[in-house]
């Protein structure tokens, strides 16, 4: 139990007496920012008084009066209209971060009832080129499972790949048309995805061509709307003013639709290969829809192309995995699923659960205006069919407890109709969370494109990474004056620095918010990035090796840590609540916690060092002690990056 959760269930029996509903004011508990305050302060005095009608000081000194904490905190004060604060005892500090140093877990133990959860993250389409996009179902998924693994849950990571949508009907109309039988041979994914983006492109251009006159004449409209408004109202009219600015927004909308739809076209147009491909195609989107319906159908052709296309996309994918030092227990894509989705669906509608909407099959949610779909009126199953098969196939065939899905917020309403459909259905007992999270933007505030506005590479992007990280590397070690790295070494340290730089750069934001995608900020040497802290810890292993000190013989757990000056206390005091961070990623998976609790950890090290040498320790004693702080937060560091994926290196 981490100390603040011992301090809430302290507070709980203290508060029983005053109240039954103690758990908001237990959530009023914190760290102090101020040491001034002591280490945690309550400010559940207040609220409590005004429920109550009794003065705070009064409620204060009661609950002071019932909390029984003094085997680990000095008499509780009272400051100010009723806050109470809270001062460790220096000793039990000093026992406490003697035994973690002793520990290989850092203090965390191992949960009690363990959960089988499934983790289904990165899930990208295959047949298209992994991008930026899909970094961060990766990265924060995998931080996900190795923290679940660490806590002691049993953990299956699920690559739900969507191996069976439309983009395979896209891809086999492209390759039956306009393969470059030499390009394929040679690189066989490169032209896959070309072919993809040809067909892509050729609908978009039927579909934006013919879609013109209808936006035109919709813009003649808004713009007539507009003119009546502005001549014929009162301006001053407050809902009037409001109106106008809302039809003036529309127009401009549709006005930059429309300019995006005419440079798609004159783009197409002015590029004669592709103005012939566009003109022999122009039923190009029905057909390459009609080809996903035949491989849904079984037919044979089709299928033998998707078997043929996919262990490519799959080694592809692989690779980019590898780099990223990310794994999957198992892969099943949508297409594992496609045997199981007509009992799906008959299921769905034997329970009543689901019904005929014009010719579709759809469940109907109270509250929920979309329906959701299961089958449509062409006879195609859906995303949500698959989804409700999955859910089915985790619980019965894989016993999970919980599942967890890392996905872009733009599917929370897919979601939403997804956990109360399996509700109703009658699987209510397995925990689903959509663990979702914002978009990776570009300096320009729109997300993250190249300059051509293509979707970024994962691969040129981990690539990039890792060269900018050899600058550094470089840059660093011939500061030296004897350089430590051989060429080898330099390589592999960019790479962890590169690779680090990234997942720390996404991790440490709040998932639901969308960031800027900044390489100058992500491999900073100061401030709260992955490479701060690698360097952080590399230079604590180089302590190690200046003082010739073996460090497997430093954290015995019987050596006493001596606290002798204030940032020496309050470093000791951070590195016990390492299990307090941890268990603050898993209350809703968010790994943002860890990388805080990580970045305040490393400030409070440097003013530890800064302040108290340990080479010039005033006794053996107290170098000893000093030793074993920095031992254990060199291991808070490695464990903790760890834990997001990211490694650490002796020398940098
Ligand atoms: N393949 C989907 C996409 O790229 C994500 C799948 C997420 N997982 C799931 N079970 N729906 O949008």
């Amino acid at each position: 139990m981490s100390i603040l959760q011992t301090l809430k269930s302290r507070f709980a029996s203290a508060l029983s007496s005053l109240t039954e509903d103690t758990a908001p004011l237990l959530d009023m508990i914190r760290s102090s920012q101020d040491p001034k305050f002591g280490d945690f302060q309550a400010n559940c005095a207040m609220p409590l008084a005004k429920q109550l009608g009794r003065s705070p000081r009064d409620i204060a000194a009661e609950i002071v009066e019932n909390l029984d904490v003094s085997d680990f905190c000095e008499t509780p004060e009272i400051a100010g209209p009723g806050f109470i604060n809270l001062r460790l005892r220096d000793k039990w500090i000093a026992e406490h971060v003697s035994r973690i140093a002793g520990d290989d877990r850092l203090g965390v133990t191992s949960v009690a009832t363990p959960r089988h959860v499934v983790v289904d993250f990165s899930s990208p389409n295959v047949a298209k080129p992994m991008h930026v996009g899909h970094l961060r179902s990766s990265v924060i998924g995998d931080a996900i499972c190795r923290t679940l693994r660490f806590a002691g849950h049993r953990v299956t990571s699920d690559n739900h790949i969507g191996d069976w949508g439309t983009q395979f009907g896209m891809i086999i109309y492209g390759y039956r048309n306009f393969v470059d039988a030499a390009a394929y041979s040679k690189d066989q994914v490169g032209e896959l995805a070309r072919l993809y983006k040809l067909v892509n492109q050729l609908s978009d251009y039927h579909a934006a061509k013919s879609g013109l006159p209808e936006l035109r004449s919709q813009l003649t409209q808004r713009q007539t709307e507009l003119d009546q408004l502005t001549s014929g109202s009162d301006t001053a009219d407050k809902k009037a003013k409001k109106k106008l600015k809302t039809q003036r927004k529309a127009a401009e909308e549709t006005r930059s639709a429309i300019k995006s739809a005419e440079a798609r076209v004159a783009h197409v147009d002015a590029d004669a290969t592709l103005a012939g491909q566009a003109n022999a195609h122009s039923d190009i989107a029905r057909l390459a829809r009609k080809e996903t319906s035949k491989l849904h159908a079984g037919d044979e052709h089709n299928q033998r192309l998707w078997d043929e296309f996919l262990p490519a996309c799959l080694a592809a994918l692989n690779q980019i995995y590898s780099r990223l030092d990310v794994h999957f227990d198992l892969t099943l894509g949508e297409s594992y699923y496609n045997p199981m989705l007509a009992d799906v669906v008959s299921d769905l509608t034997s329970k009543g659960l689901a019904t005929d909407s014009d010719g579709a099959t759809c469940v109907f949610i109270e509250g929920n205006n979309a329906p959701f779909i299961v089958q449509k009126s062409d006879g195609a199953y859906t995303y949500a069919t698959t989804d409700l098969a999955t859910i089915q196939y985790r619980l019965k065939e894989l016993n999970a407890d919980e599942i967890v899905y890392v996905v872009d917020k733009r599917q929370s309403e897919h979601f939403n109709l997804l956990f109360k459909t399996c509700e109703l259905w009658g699987f209510g007992d397995v925990k689903c969370q959509h663990v979702s999270f914002g978009t990776v933007m570009g300096d320009d505030g729109k997300p993250f494109k190249t300059r051509s506005g293509d979707n970024v590479e994962l691969g040129s992007l981990i690539d990039e990474a890792i060269a900018r990280a050899r600058t550094v590397v470089d840059e660093n070690d011939d500061r030296r004056e004897q350089p430590a790295l051989s060429p080898d070494e330099r390589a592999r340290v960019s790479q962890i620095v590169g690779t680090g730089g990234i997942k720390y750069a996404d991790l440490h934001h709040n998932r639901d918010s969308d960031y800027v995608f900044d390489w100058g900020k992500m491999l900073a040497t100061t401030g709260d990035t992955a490479t701060y802290m690698q360097y952080a810890y590399a230079r604590i292993c180089g302590i190690f090796r200046e003082l010739n000190v073996d460090r497997q013989n430093i954290a015995s757990g019987e050596t006493a840590v001596l606290l002798t000056c204030p940032e020496e206390r309050a470093l000791a005091l951070q590195l016990t609540q390492f299990d307090y961070a941890v268990d603050a990623v898993l209350a809703d998976y968010r790994p943002n916690q860890l990388t805080s609790w990580l970045f305040d950890t490393a400030g409070k090290f440097s003013a530890f060092y800064a302040h108290c040498s340990v080479k010039n320790a005033e006794s053996t004693e107290l170098r000893q002690s000093r030793l074993i702080l920095c031992d254990l937060m060199a291991r808070a560091l490695s464990t903790g990056l760890s834990l997001l994926g990211i490694e650490t290196a002796d020398v940098m």
